[in-house]
């Protein structure tokens, strides 16, 4: 968040959300949104029972709700099926969000999968926050019922009496690509969580396997599933904000403070492993119980065949995955791939020019005595600036829509300085500012904060005389009916006052919304799909568009736009390791063609 933005431009900049999405809505420009009012109203034969619900509750006139998920992402008619089979394989940290999150009437967890003992425990038991455990989802007594196996191995030799349809894999990003495919061979469905792989050979790999398998395959971006941006979509749409010329992504962290070594835990911790000498939330403890569980040779065995690509050197390189080259994809994995898939989702689904960035061990990495630091390989700092097409730098159709020639936007020569700069910074030793994407236009600043909300500020109208504009400014939209719409000023909160800011909000979000956070809805529209699919042949045929003939019945984020996800986080890896600028180049993103950046970009060991 700002720093020079008082709470009342806060609620402001709340309120203006809130208000521009009614005003849209009541136009009938918003499908993220229900309302009352008699020329958005749904008709009373509308195919879609929830808008029908939502009429007979009778909204007053004027009213605007959000429609719910399965409403919007289309997954509304799934009453009468029965949940998928699904097995949860890496039962840690994100396996655990999944698992509170999910929705047991679409995905029946039936079995667990994980190599670590203690995270096999924790998964049953829960956590503190969203991390609920099975044993609160479905009660003790049934969760009895759900088998655990420690090794995908043992798990898929029972699919059969498991009545096993589909996987959800949140393990370390090195064993994604070994454990899908070893589950497609299995002829079970895919759910895996991001980034999708460690090269984008792996992710090539895996999209094909999905396609010539005929079997789906969803990547775990839960922003794709988001109500809330999808909401900020729309709006953007609109043209709310004008010309859009700068997101600024971040994602600052204090996982600084100093740790006091002396309460460290021998009793339950691998001493060997070193002792953190800060809280680094990916420098972890190793559990005593897990070391002597998983020796190297053990981890050797249970490396797919392929210890170097698909392996861990020994316990603490499995507990802290994040930090290791081989395992993990560093900071732009982890985090800045969620924040680049925001941008080039609210840029159209584009993909960028070029990228540059600097990154370091800047702060953890002092060498590898433990009290000064840590041995960690990944860095503790990024900051890198992609440039991206922006509105008109490609040709597009009256409607809005991008021409396409030979599967490819066609360029449109006069408008090549139409780029958008996207800057991502995220380091750890500070979280001041938290976390979420600022996206600036011509006519307005919408911030989205931290997953969970959404504000607003129209910019000053110089042409007006007295217009403030700014961060103390409350809006409508105007011309939603017809025209351009645009944001205008119908009155001022002085600062210090919030009179006029409405203090219910109805776009608003608490602080850990399964709808808006979209794990929940990702999830189940990957089982509706499921359901869906199970009678015919899986699909990626594509129109001459360019679009998925069979999108609806797809996860949104599916191989090939998890694999640009990829692309855009570990290419600015290699631009930081070598202090260059890269070209982004048409082919890598296309799954047929082997290009792939890491062939010409990868720093050389
Ligand atoms: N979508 C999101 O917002 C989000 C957030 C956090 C993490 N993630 C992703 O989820 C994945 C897991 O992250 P995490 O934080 O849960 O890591 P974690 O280390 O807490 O958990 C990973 C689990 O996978 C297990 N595992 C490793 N190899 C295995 C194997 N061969 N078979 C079975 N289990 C195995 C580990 O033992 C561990 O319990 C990563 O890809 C990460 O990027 C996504």
């Amino acid at each position: 968040m700002s720093l020079d933005l008082n709470p009342e431009q806060k609620a402001a900049g709340k309120a203006n959300f809130e208000q521009a999405s009614g005003d849209l809505a009541r136009a009938g420009k918003m499908d993220s949104m229900v309302t009352g009012d008699g020329r958005a109203m749904p008709s009373p034969d509308d195919k879609n029972p929830d808008r029908r619900d939502v009429l007979k509750a009778g909204l007053a006139a004027g009213a605007v709700v959000p429609v719910s998920a399965a409403v919007y992402y289309g997954y509304s008619s799934w009453k009468g099926n029965k949940a998928v089979r699904t097995a949860l394989i890496g039962t840690g940290d994100e396996g655990g969000v999944l698992v509170g999150d999910h929705n047991p009437e679409f995905n029946e967890i039936v079995a667990v999968c994980d190599i670590r003992p203690t995270n096999i425990k924790r998964i049953f038991e829960g956590d503190t926050g969203p991390r609920k455990g099975l044993n609160k989802v479905y009660g003790e007594a049934t969760a009895k019922s759900i088998r655990t196996f420690d090794s995908v191995e043992a798990l898929l030799a029972e699919k059969t009496k498991l009545g096993l349809e589909a996987v959800v894999i949140a393990t370390p990003l090195n064993t994604h690509d070994a454990i899908a495919k070893m589950c497609m061979d299995a002829g079970l469905h895919v759910l895996c969580e991001k980034l999708m792989a460690r090269t984008i050979t792996r992710c090539k790999d895996m999209t094909r396997y999905a396609k010539d398998k005929g079997l789906l395959l969803g990547v775990g971006h839960q922003r794709h599933y988001s109500t809330l941006y999808a909401q900020s979509l729309e709006m953007l749409n609109n043209g709310i904000l004008g010309d859009i010329k700068h997101i600024r992504a971040l994602w600052h962290r204090n996982n600084s403070w100093p740790y006091d070594p002396k309460a460290f835990n021998h009793d339950k911790f691998d001493a060997k492993y070193g002792i953190p000498a800060y809280v680094d939330s990916w420098w972890k403890e190793v559990p005593k119980a897990d070391a002597e569980k998983l020796p190297p040779e053990r981890l050797r065995e249970l490396a797919f065949g392929d210890p170097e690509k698909h392996g861990f050197k020994d316990a603490a390189e499995l507990v802290r995955w994040r930090c290791s080259e081989k395992t993990g994809g560093g900071l732009m994995a982890e985090l800045g791939s969620h924040q680049l898939d925001a941008s080039s989702i609210i840029l159209g689904h584009v993909h960028p020019l070029a990228v540059m960035g600097v990154g370091g061990k800047f702060f953890y990495g002092r060498g590898t005595d433990p009290s000064k630091g840590n041995d960690r390989e990944s860095d503790d700092g990024v900051f890198v600036t992609f440039e991206f097409p922006g509105r008109t730098y490609y040709k597009r159709d009256s409607g809005g829509h991008l021409l396409i020639e030979g599967g490819k936007p066609v360029k449109d020569k006069n408008n090549e300085n139409d780029v958008v700069v996207v800057t991502f910074t995220s380091f750890n030793s500070n979280e001041f500012e938290g976390y979420g994407e600022w996206v600036m236009g011509s006519k307005g600043t919408m911030f989205l904060d931290k997953e969970s909300d959404v504000y607003l500020w129209r910019e000053k109208d110089k042409s007006r005389k007295g217009d403030t504009g700014g961060r103390d400014t409350k809006i409508t939209v105007s011309g939603a009916g017809g025209g351009k719409p645009a944001m205008e000023a119908t009155s001022t909160w002085g600062a210090g006052g919030s009179s006029g800011a409405p203090t219910k909000t109805t776009a608003g979000a608490a602080v850990w919304d399964s709808a808006v956070r979209g794990y929940r809805t990702e999830m189940e529209h990957f089982a509706y799909c499921v359901r869906m699919w199970k009678d015919k042949k899986v699909d990626y045929a594509k129109n001459d568009k360019g679009e998925l003939v069979h999108k609806d019945i797809i996860p949104r984020c599916h191989g090939e736009v998890a694999m640009a996800d990829a692309i855009l986080a570990l290419t600015a890896n290699m631009a930081m390791a070598k202090r260059e600028r890269i070209v982004f180049e048409d082919a890598w993103f296309e799954t047929a063609k082997d290009d792939v950046p890491e062939t010409k970009h990868a720093k050389k060991a």
